[in-house]
C-alpha cells in the first residue's frame, strides 16, 4: 500500500513539475506554445507545418491571437513577429543586432569557432561588415561601375551562348541538355552569377572550359542551403544526433557541403597570401591581407581564418541565393504569361533586339521593376529573415524580451499581411506602380533583403543582376513547355536556409 501511494506521490510530483516547466516562461514573455523538455515548442512546430515552420509559426500567432509569439526551440528562447511595425523596429533597433549561435553556423566552420559575418555580432561583425563593403565598392560593389558592368554583359553572353549551343565541355551537360534550349534551373544562373560577383573579390573568372570546379562548389552550395530549415533543424537542439542519424539529421550533407565550400574559399586565399607582394596591390583580396600584416587589435579578427568565412558569407548568396531567386521569377513568368507578354513588350521598346539590356534601361523599364520586386515580396526569399538576438533586455510590443533571446522578425508574415496589402495572396506586379504607369516606390514596403544595420550586404549587386538576366532571358527566349513538361508547382519548392525551388529542367524557345 505504502508502494502505492510513494508512487502517486511521485508520479503527480513529476507531472506536476512537466506541467511547471512546460508552462514556464519569463515575466512579461510573449504568449505561446507549451515547451517540452529537450525538444522545446520545435515538435508541435513540425507537427503544425513541417514544410514551412514559417508557416508554422505564424499559424500559431493567429491561434493565440497576438502578433507577437514567444516560443523556445531546444533551449533557445525566441520570440518571432508578425506585423509589419514591429518587424521594422527589430530591424532597426541595434539592441536586436545580435546573432544566436546557433548549431547550423558552429558545424559550417571546420575549427568550429564561428567566425563570417552572417553569425557574427560585436566588434568583430562591425569591422569586417565595414571593411570588407568599403573596400569591395572600390571595384564596384553597391553601385554603378563600367567595368563591373562589362563583366556582367560578357557572363549574360556566355550564358545565353550555352543556350544556344548546347554543352561544350562534360561538366555543361548539368547546366544545358545536348541541343540547347533546355537548361537546368535554379542551377543555371548561378555560374554566371559568381563570375560575376568573383571579378568583384578578387577580379577573376572561370572560363567556360574550367567550370567544372565552380558547377561543384554551386551544388554544394545548394546542399548546404537545403538541409537547414529557419531554426537550425533537429541539429540545432539535439546535436550528438549527428552520431546516430548521420544521413537522416542532414549532418553528412551539411559537412561534406561546407568542407567543399571552405576547402575553395581557402585555396583562393592561400594562393593569394603565398604570392603576396606589398609592392604590388592585385585585387581585394590583397587589400586584406595587407590589413591582416597590420597590428590591429586582435578582436577586429584581421586573419586567415576569418577571412576565408567572411569571404564565404560574402560570396555564398551570390553563388546560391541569387539563382534560386532567378527561378523564383521564372516560375511566376511561366504561371503568368500576360505578366511575361508585358514585360517583353517593355523590353521591345526600351531596348529592342540589337544589345543586351543594361542597368540605364532599368528606371525606363518600371513595370519589369515591378513583377521583380511582386515576386520577392509573394515569395519571400528569406521567410524568418536570418535571426536576430536580443543585445539587452528589450520592451516589443508591450512584452519584454530578456537579453540573449532571439527574435526573429518574420518577412514572411509581413510580406503577406493583408492589413498592409489588401490582396497579399494575388500576384500583381501593378501594385508598385502609380497611374501613370511608373514605379512608386513608397508603395514598396517589402523587405526581402531586411533593413538596418544588418542589411543585406548584397542587396545593390543583386538587384542589379536580377534585372539584368531577367530581362537578357526574355529579351532572347520565350519559356515554354516540352512534351512531358508541366507548369512550375510552387508547393514543391522548399525552405532550407532560404526558399529553393526543386532541380528542374526548363524549355527556352527562341523568340522571333
Ligand atoms: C535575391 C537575393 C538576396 C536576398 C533576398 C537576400 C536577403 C538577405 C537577408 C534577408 C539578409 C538578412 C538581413 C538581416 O539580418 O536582417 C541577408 C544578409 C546578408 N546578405 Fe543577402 N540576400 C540576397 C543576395 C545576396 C548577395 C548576392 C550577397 C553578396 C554578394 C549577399 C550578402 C549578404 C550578407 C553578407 C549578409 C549578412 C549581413 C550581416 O549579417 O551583416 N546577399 N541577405
Amino acid at each position: 500500500m505504502i508502494t502505492v501511494v510513494l508512487l502517486t506521490l511521485v508520479t503527480l510530483i513529476f507531472l506536476y513539475q512537466l506541467y511547471k516547466y512546460a508552462v514556464a516562461r519569463p515575466e512579461g514573455f510573449p504568449p505561446g506554445p507549451p515547451r517540452l523538455p529537450i525538444f522545446g515548442s520545435y515538435l508541435f512546430m513540425l507537427l503544425i507545418n513541417h514544410k514551412y515552420l514559417h508557416k508554422a509559426v505564424l499559424q500559431l500567432s493567429k491561434w493565440y491571437k497576438s502578433d507577437i509569439i514567444g516560443l523556445y526551440v531546444g533551449s533557445f528562447q525566441i520570440a518571432v513577429v508578425h506585423n509589419g511595425e514591429a518587424v521594422r523596429e527589430i530591424l532597426n533597433n541595434q539592441l536586436c543586432d545580435g546573432r544566436p549561435v546557433v548549431y547550423l553556423s558552429k558545424i559550417r566552420d571546420p575549427e568550429v569557432c564561428v567566425r563570417g559575418i552572417f553569425f557574427k555580432d560585436g566588434i568583430l561583425w562591425k569591422e569586417q561588415r565595414r571593411f570588407i563593403l568599403r573596400y569591395l565598392r572600390d571595384f564596384g560593389f553597391g553601385r554603378r561601375f563600367d567595368q563591373l558592368e562589362n563583366v556582367i554583359a560578357e557572363e549574360i553572353t556566355d550564358m545565353l551562348e550555352i543556350i544556344r549551343s548546347g554543352p561544350r565541355y562534360a561538366h555543361e551537360h548539368e547546366l544545358v541538355k545536348p541541343g540547347g534550349y533546355r537548361i537546368q534551373l535554379p542551377l543555371f544562373f548561378s555560374p554566371f552569377a559568381a563570375n560575376s560577383h568573383f571579378s568583384v573579390v578578387y577580379n577573376e573568372r572561370t572560363s567556360r572550359p574550367e567550370m567544372a570546379k565552380l558547377i561543384k562548389l554551386i551544388q554544394f552550395g545548394l546542399q548546404f542551403q537545403r538541409n537547414g530549415d529557419d531554426y537550425g533543424r533537429m541539429l540545432s537542439i539535439i546535436p550528438w544526433i549527428r552520431h546516430i542519424w548521420p544521413e537522416t539529421s542532414g549532418y553528412k550533407k551539411l559537412y561534406e557541403a561546407n568542407m567543399f565550400i571552405y576547402q575553395y574559399f581557402a585555396e583562393i586565399v592561400d594562393r593569394h597570401l603565398l604570392t603576396y607582394d606589398e609592392n604590388f596591390e592585385r585585387n581585394f583580396i590583397d587589400i586584406y591581407i595587407a590589413e591582416m600584416k597590420k597590428d590591429l587589435p586582435k578582436e577586429y579578427g584581421f586573419n586567415r581564418e576569418q577571412f576565408i568565412m567572411g569571404l564565404i558569407d560574402f560570396s555564398f548568396p551570390a553563388f546560391t541565393a541569387l539563382g534560386n531567386q532567378a527561378t523564383l521569377i521564372v516560375q511566376y513568368l511561366m504561371l503568368n504569361p500576360e505578366v511575361t507578354k508585358r514585360i517583353q513588350r517593355e523590353i521591345d521598346d526600351v531596348v529592342g533586339s540589337g544589345r543586351l539590356p543594361t542597368l540605364d534601361d532599368r528606371e525606363k523599364m518600371p513595370y519589369t521593376e515591378a513583377t521583380i520586386r511582386e515576386t520577392m515580396r509573394i515569395d519571400t526569399l528569406v521567410p524568418s529573415d536570418v535571426p536576430h538576438k536580443a543585445l539587452e533586455d528589450i520592451e516589443l510590443m508591450g512584452y519584454r524580451i530578456p537579453k540573449d533571446t532571439l527574435v526573429i522578425p518574420s518577412l514572411y508574415a509581413m510580406h503577406m499581411d493583408k492589413r498592409i496589402w489588401g490582396d497579399p495572396e494575388n500576384f500583381r506586379p501593378e501594385r508598385f506602380l502609380d497611374e501613370q504607369g511608373n514605379l512608386c516606390l513608397k508603395k514598396d514596403l517589402s523587405l526581402p533583403f531586411g533593413a538596418g544595420k544588418r542589411l543585406c550586404a548584397g542587396e545593390t549587386f543583386a538587384r542589379n543582376m536580377l534585372f539584368l538576366i531577367t530581362t537578357a532571358m526574355l529579351q532572347n527566349f520565350d519559356y515554354v513547355l516540352a512534351p512531358g513538361d508541366s507548369l512550375p508547382d510552387l508547393s514543391k519548392n522548399e525552405v532550407g536556409l532560404v526558399l529553393t525551388p526543386p532541380d528542374y529542367w526548363v524549355q527556352l524557345k527562341e523568340r522571333s
